[in-house]
């Protein structure tokens, strides 16, 4: 079933694209549009460009497309059950005359429910802990150095030493056990008795950016294990793409210059470990901190900071674990552009949260200003795993330690760790210069072949995965891409299309026909009426709705898109596939020769 146009521009105007879009890219004006980094693909200056009240578009992967196709690609959503995302958000009813969009709405309630129970179960184990029941777990937060208002910030909590404390208090809400179940509150045993997940533990709520209680973790009191319980994921947490006390962080990150949309990233934010690292961090300043759930960094997880971050103080363990940790926090904070430092807690201390309690605030500000950049860090690595005095170790460190200080930019950061390495090593400092230019150069003659071979290929639209026939005809499938960039901008043109002007048969790319074919379609359905562009994501993939907007963007750019100019184009189309079907079968390759045939017999049908 289609959605009623009217109901979708209805939908539109109340989402508008800014305050969407807003909610997942950090976006700051640029005249009269927005840009920010692009949430599709990995980038440190923005190409992602949003124009208000129309469409966005990525100049540096081609994304596109209107609020729909951004809300189905992010949230990785079909078209129908985007809309009804959208609805939602918006408080509009959504037409439904079918089972499906019934299904999609009780998703989205229940989805709803399940961060209303979870921030009722927050409030049950805070006040659990204030009770006369949680006086050893209280007493057991303070003896960790927590205060009073610390604990009421995070929300702490308590799940009492029973197998039904939070089951009946949620029963008694009217939340059923699959509903918790679902949210891992209660597990269902053996027997089919429902039993409470987190049992004698304190309880350390995670909540989103938008303040939603969204998974728990739990502590033991004592040295049983598992020492910490988590959430697993569930339908509204993901463990690879939230972090724990984001929720404060962000705005401690975050400062506001002049106009209020112009949020700059001045933020420090630092990583660790741990519920109690993050913690203690806050409680003496430093609320910025964040921790991972128990796990190394994620690309999602790297995206998220860097919406906030411009330097990540990443502090893990010392143990190899810990150095595997900071190896892909690098790795993952460079592609999205944010400077990492690594900050190794010392004097015995294990992690930041001891460090803290045993040394106090301002050390723990001199080892974030003291924390070594990744170069410093790779460096000492390298030097680290060599012995200096056996002469073959020393020149596998030099060759190493050299691959690494061509790599770094600019030029005059290269020359402070020649001259380190020098010191380091104790050989000539022109030497090193001469062996370290050598590596560079080479290193650009690479880049430069990579990136001329990239070039060349996108020019051939090689390995072009929406449109692939493209390459059977470069000036064809330009030719359409024009046709149909104008026909987007002015469907009422389509009434000056005749046959013989223009058909689908003309056309010498399946992609390219498809859109022709849809597009006419949807002329043809809205009769007089405005013709409803967003329908298109009903058909095409966001991928492929990226493809089609670049083509709308290309075209509305120039300043002539007449009916003349479009008649002009159809008929370099026509006289191209024309070629095409002239060349000699004997002269075509295999694939060729099966792709004209395939489009002879089809535009033979097409003609029955
Ligand atoms: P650690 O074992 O280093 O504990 O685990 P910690 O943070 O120092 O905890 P305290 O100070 O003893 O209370 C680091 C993090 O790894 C995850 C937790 O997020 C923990 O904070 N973890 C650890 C688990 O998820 N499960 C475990 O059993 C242990
Ligand atoms: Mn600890």
């Amino acid at each position: 079933m289609a959605f009623p146009q009217s109901f979708i521009e209805e939908l539109k105007m109340r989402n508008s694209l800014e305050a969407v879009i807003g909610k997942y890219v950090d976006l700051k004006r640029a005249g009269s549009n927005l840009v920010g980094c692009c949430p599709f693909h990995s980038e440190r200056t923005p190409s992602f460009t949003v124009f208000p009240e129309k469409n966005f578009y990525c100049f540096g992967c081609g994304a596109g497309g209107d609020v729909i196709t951004f809300t189905m690609r992010i949230e990785n959503l079909d078209y129908r059950s985007a809309v009804i995302q959208l609805a939602d958000a918006a408080g509009i009813p959504v037409p439904q005359d079918d089972d499906f969009a019934a299904k999609k709405q009780k998703e989205i309630l229940s989805r709803e429910r399940n961060f209303e129970m979870n921030k009722l179960a927050a409030r049950h184990f805070h006040e659990n802990l204030m009770s006369p029941q949680g006086r050893e777990a209280l007493e057991y937060l303070t003896s960790r150095g927590l205060a009073p208002s610390t604990i009421r910030r995070f929300g702490l909590g308590f799940a009492k030493d029973s197998f039904d404390d939070l089951y009946k208090f949620l029963l008694s809400k009217s939340y059923t056990v699959d509903e918790m179940k679902e949210a891992f509150l209660c597990g269902i045993s053996s027997r089919g008795t429902p039993f409470d997940m987190f049992r004698n533990r304190v309880i350390f709520p995670i909540i989103d950016t938008s303040g939603r209680v969204i998974a728990f973790g739990g502590r033991v009191m004592d040295d049983s294990k598992p020492k910490y319980l988590n959430s697993s994921d569930t339908p509204v947490f993901k463990k690879r793409s939230n972090l724990f006390a984001l929720n404060f962080a962000k705005n401690a990150c975050v400062g506001t210059v002049g106009n209020s949309s112009d949020r700059v990233n001045s933020g420090e934010m630092i990583l660790c470990e741990g519920y109690m690292d993050v913690i203690a961090l806050h409680q003496a300043g430093f609320s910025g901190a964040v921790a991972t759930l128990g796990t190394a960094v994620t690309p999602e997880q790297a995206r998220v900071i860097s919406r906030y971050a411009k330097t990540l103080f990443v502090s893990y363990d010392s143990d190899d674990a810990g150095r595997r940790a900071d190896e892909k926090a690098i790795k993952y904070m460079t592609e999205v552009g944010v400077d990492v430092k690594i900050l190794k807690v010392t004097g015995g201390a294990k992690d930041p949260d001891e460090y803290i309690k045993k040394y106090g605030p301002e050390s723990f500000r001199r080892l974030m200003t003291g924390a070594s950049g990744q170069i410093d860090y790779r460096l000492s690595e390298i030097i680290g795993k060599y012995n200096m005095d056996i002469p073959e170790e020393k020149l596998s460190m030099i060759e190493e330690a050299c691959t690494l200080v061509a790599g770094v930019y600019p030029e005059m950061k290269r020359e402070v760790y020649i001259l380190r390495l020098s010191e380091l090593t104790g050989i000539g400092k022109d030497t090193i210069a001469a062996d370290i230019k050598r590596r560079t150069r080479r290193m650009a003659t690479a880049q430069k072949k990579e990136i001329a071979k990239s070039g060349e290929e996108a020019l051939r639209h090689y390995g072009d995965r929406i449109n692939p026939d493209a390459m059977k005809s470069i000036k064809g499938a330009s030719a359409e891409e024009q046709i149909l960039g104008i026909l987007l901008l002015y469907p009422e043109y389509f009434s000056r299309l005749s046959s013989d002007i223009l058909c689908e048969n003309d056309f010498v790319t399946e992609f390219n026909k498809s859109v022709f074919c849809e597009l006419k379609g949807l002329y043809d359905a809205a009769g007089a009426g405005e013709v409803d562009l967003s329908a298109l994501n009903e058909i095409f993939s966001p991928e492929q709705m990226g493809r089609i907007h670049a083509m709308y963007r290309k075209r509305r750019a120039l300043t002539v898109n007449d009916v003349q100019t479009l008649i002009e184009l159809c008929a370099v189309l026509k006289n191209e596939k024309q070629k095409m079907s002239a060349t000699p079968a004997d002269k075509m390759s295999v694939d060729d020769l099966q792709a004209y045939l395939a489009a002879k017999r089809s535009s033979q049908n097409g003609n029955k």
